[in-house]
């Protein structure tokens, strides 16, 4: 056990303790903003933006979430961020997720996007920063949220792309805490993007990246070793060698873990069968996020509430040690961190003595 877990924390019944995973004060550091567009929102911004879309209905639309592998979702997904055209449209899809956000728990949120996805499409990167960055805002300002944004490069594409984008965004530099990299896992390595995370790092920048989803551990290791990570994105494979995590452990490297996105995209089988509980025991800094909420079947406490109800080894401490990872593997203000770890202990000492 966790020395810094509360002492002697009880067993809780299933209702106590789902109060709990939706009062604890927790960060989400693993969402990609266009994967919180609802069916609903994508079917009115094609309407107000006259953007014509393959399937009749929004009923159609959901029925094509039966995904196989990590490639036939992003097909989807590329497909549904098409409707996304305006400054309004990306301050719309993000205010959305935020109001959602607020009703989890969520203090942090810390939202990947994917600039590529919109301007190989013509939207100019000011509509997506500013749009994004003007609902970080009125989060913080009418909901309570501290917020924040990480420009993420799609790794099927070029490096070379990757530093278009890249300077593309710079003269947003203040409204971007960090990149990351997302999108087709095998066959793209950390290592073809070395240089362009190089460069983000000179500008300050943060650094994660999705590794060990799909792609073996040695993805996980090159984006330790060549990119220089600050966070792994998933990471779920490092099992598979045990000197990574002991790496991993020693590191007290955050882990991005998403349950409901790990089953729905067949990386295991049913949450019953998910590796949390093994990378727990292993000592690794995990966190529980959501991914793409709206195509993966919820958003960050129903990944926490379906997931402790398939896993009843997870109780009181897990929920504790989950939720202060989260705050502590935040790129936010150690002032805020602080803050954040008190309401912590005072929801466990009200909701868990
Ligand atoms: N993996 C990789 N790329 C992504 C994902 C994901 O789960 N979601 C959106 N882009
Ligand atoms: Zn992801």
């Amino acid at each position: 056990m966790n020395p810094s877990v509360p002492a002697a924390l009880p067993i809780l019944s299933r209702e106590k303790l789902h109060a709990l995973l939706r009062a604890m004060p927790k960060a989400e550091l693993h969402i990609h903003i266009e994967g919180s567009l609802e069916p609903e929102l994508i079917f009115a911004l094609a309407r107000r933006n006259g953007v014509a879309l393959a399937y009749p209905s929004v009923q159609a639309l959901r029925e094509a979430y039966a995904f196989t592998n990590l490639q036939s979702f992003l097909d989807i997904y590329y497909a549904g961020a098409s409707v996304l055209l305006h400054e309004q449209d990306f301050f719309d899809m993000a205010w959305a997720y935020f109001v959602r956000a607020q009703a989890d728990g969520v203090v942090r949120a810390e939202l990947f996007f994917d600039p590529q996805t919109h301007t190989d499409r013509g939207v100019p990167m000011a509509a997506v920063v500013q749009g994004l960055a003007r609902a970080c805002r009125q989060a913080h300002s009418e909901l309570g949220i501290s917020a924040a944004l990480i420009l993420c490069f799609l790794r099927h594409l070029s490096e070379d792309a990757a530093f278009v984008t890249l300077e593309q965004a710079l003269p947003y530099r203040e409204h971007i805490i960090g990149v990351g990299l997302d999108s087709s896992e095998k066959g793209h390595p950390p290592e073809k993007f070395a240089r362009v995370f190089a460069r983000a790092a000179e500008h300050g920048l943060h650094l994660v990246a999705h590794a060990g989803e799909e792609g073996p551990p040695a993805y996980i290791w090159s984006a330790l070793d060549v990119l220089k990570v600050q966070r792994i994105d998933h990471g779920v494979r490092c099992l598979e060698d045990t000197s990574l995590v002991q790496r991993l452990a020693a590191d007290n490297m955050p882990l991005t873990v998403c349950p409901l996105s790990n089953v729905k995209l067949c990386v295991f089988p049913a949450l019953a069968q998910h590796n949390l509980p093994a990378l727990l025991d292993a000592g690794l800094c995990v966190t529980l996020n959501s991914d793409d909420p709206a195509y993966f079947g919820g958003y960050l406490l129903e990944n926490f509430v379906q997931t402790f109800d398939a896993l009843p080894q997870l109780g009181a401490p897990a929920a504790y040690t989950l939720a202060r990872n989260s705050l502590q593997a935040s790129f936010a203000p150690a002032q805020d961190k602080t803050r954040w770890l008190a309401a912590l202990d005072d929801t466990f000492a009200r909701l868990a003595a």
